[in-house]
């Protein structure tokens, strides 16, 4: 089988920004800032990016630049046995697609009752009771969601459809266009965020730092969480992606521009929210706390109320934001699909339409689940301990893979070097060895400690154990059933060199 590749080095490099550019920079970012001190969360932030994130970003690209497979076939190639490593990644991207999706069919609907402000005042009943419709707690499932159902039927069929036609003419394609719109339209809101009313009162609420904030491990974990999420790293995204590279491609010059323009997209987009959050709390008479809401709750409750604060063109100022949750989400979900479809190519010998068919819809399958009235719980439950236990321990694994089992991190580091202009030095191989692993397991068992006997959120006993701890086991097992596969064909005929 002939290895797929990107046009050009700038295609892989769009491609991998389109991943890292996603929801997670524009929707959860800023309130996972705000509930976690505020300025002060930088600090944990940029700790889990130079202690984790930004090295294990370098290790996936230089995984899969050199063994040019997905997740599992790399991981076998450092060491037979840990196949199901590479499998467990890839099942949580495909775990996330699926409620990924349901959230970029809101943004869809929220695209079209933009037009008017169809949500109305009172846009929090609008949006829990109006448009999803949910039940009284979990468990009640309360029957499909119609309005719900057919945006994301829309955006699974225009994802099939990209994803058949494969990483160039596909992925490539699509962040090439999405991408540089994203970037023009979040600069434009920006700028009209900063010029609002009480912008300042915004700024306040984003930067001053809450230093309290710094001893609750919970804090920590949330930084770590977020690196991961918004870096596309844990995932395989990363391995997938660099395996689609020509032989001779500079990875850490990549690397860098990635990180980079994925943080600073999020930096910045975020002072704009702020901003706008500052405005609206102004028009009110109350203090910006009062506005900030949750995750989504910021993008679909409290975004709609300051379109309708808003002064002129809200209509045009309410689209600019639906479509820029559009765009940055649609390209990081091709590439929440591409580890899976990649690995299950090269498991099971498929092509590429038919192994987007199985793999797509078994995700889109799933995403029924959370298309139910009652179907956000679940969707809460499922995100946080995938990406809070099932994506950090994937990682201490990972690195504990590279740098200690196969001892494989130095001949990386050579291979970054052979071929980048720019030099990775000896803190590289240091860092995924020792302080990866060790900052990584410290944060997961100080975490356990503190919550393991508490329930999520106050659900019920059972549904956490169904939808976290549950799924993350069946993760893992289909993970090990996978690995007793033989392997139908080899990812890579090494005949180029
Ligand atoms: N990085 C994406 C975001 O910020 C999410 C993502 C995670 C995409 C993992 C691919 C793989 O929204
Ligand atoms: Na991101």
């Amino acid at each position: 089988m002939k290895r797929e590749q990107w046009g050009s080095k700038y295609g892989f490099i769009l491609a991998a920004m389109g991943s890292a550019i996603g929801l997670g920079n524009l929707v959860r970012y800023p309130s996972v800032v705000y509930e976690n001190g505020a300025g002060a969360f930088l600090i944990p932030y940029f700790v889990a990016l130079f202690t984790a994130g930004i090295p294990i970003l370098f290790l996936e690209y230089s995984l899969g630049h050199k063994y040019r497979g997905a997740g599992p076939w790399v991981y076998q190639r450092l060491s037979k046995k840990w196949e199901w490593l590479g499998w467990w990644q890839s099942i949580v991207a495909f775990v996330i697609l699926s409620y990924y999706m349901v959230i970029l069919g809101w943004a869809l609907s929220y695209t079209y009752y933009s037009f008017g402000s169809q949500w109305g005042e009172d846009t929090e009943s609008f949006f829990f009771n109006n448009y999803l419709g949910v039940t009284e707690g979990v468990g009640v499932l309360g029957g499909i969601q119609w309005k719900v159902l057919i945006p994301v039927a829309i955006l699974w069929a225009v994802l099939f459809w990209v994803l058949h036609r494969g990483a160039k003419r596909g992925i490539e394609w699509a962040s090439k266009f999405m991408i540089p719109i994203l970037v023009a339209m979040i600069v434009l809101i920006t700028i009209r965020g900063l010029t609002l009313e009480g912008a300042v009162k915004g700024l306040e609420a984003y930067f001053t730092p809450d230093f309290a904030a710094l001893s609750k491990p919970e804090v920590w974990i949330n930084a770590y969480g977020q690196v991961f999420f918004t870096l596309s790293v844990g995932f395989c995204t990363m391995i997938t992606y660099a395996s689609y590279l020509p032989k001779r491609s500079d990875l850490a010059n990549s690397g860098f521009i990635v990180a980079l323009s994925n943080c600073s997209f999020e930096f910045f987009a975020a002072i704009g929210i702020f901003s706008a959050l500052g405005f609206l709390a102004t028009q009110q008479g109350v203090e910006v706390g009062e506005v900030v809401a949750g995750t989504l709750g910021m993008s679909f409750v409290v975004f709609p109320q300051i379109i309708n604060q808003f002064p002129g063109l809200n209509s045009l100022f309410g689209v600019m934001f639906f479509v820029s949750l559009l765009f940055a989400g649609f390209t990081s979900a091709v590439s929440l699909a591409e580890p899976g479809i990649a690995a299950i190519r090269e498991k099971f010998g498929l092509s590429r339409k038919a192994a987007v068919n199985w793999l797509c819809g078994a995700s889109a399958l799933m995403s029924l689940l959370y298309v139910f009235k009652g179907g956000l719980y679940f969707l809460d439950i499922v995100d946080y301990f995938i990406n809070n236990y099932g994506i950090v321990v994937s990682a201490i694994l990972m690195v504990v893979l590279t740098g200690w089992v196969s001892k494989q991190v130095d001949s990386l580091q050579k291979h970054i070097n052979d071929v980048s202009i720019v030099r990775i030095g000896g803190w590289w191989p240091a860092i995924i060895r020792f302080i990866t692993p060790l900052s990584l397991a410290a944060m997961v068992l100080w975490n356990i400690y503190n919550e393991w006997m508490m329930t999520y959120g106050g659900y019920p006993q059972w549904s956490v154990n169904v939808f976290g701890w549950g799924l993350l086991a069946v993760v893992i097992i289909l993970g090990a059933l996978i690995q007793q596969r033989r392997w139908a064909t080899e990812p890579s005929p090494h005949k180029e060199e």
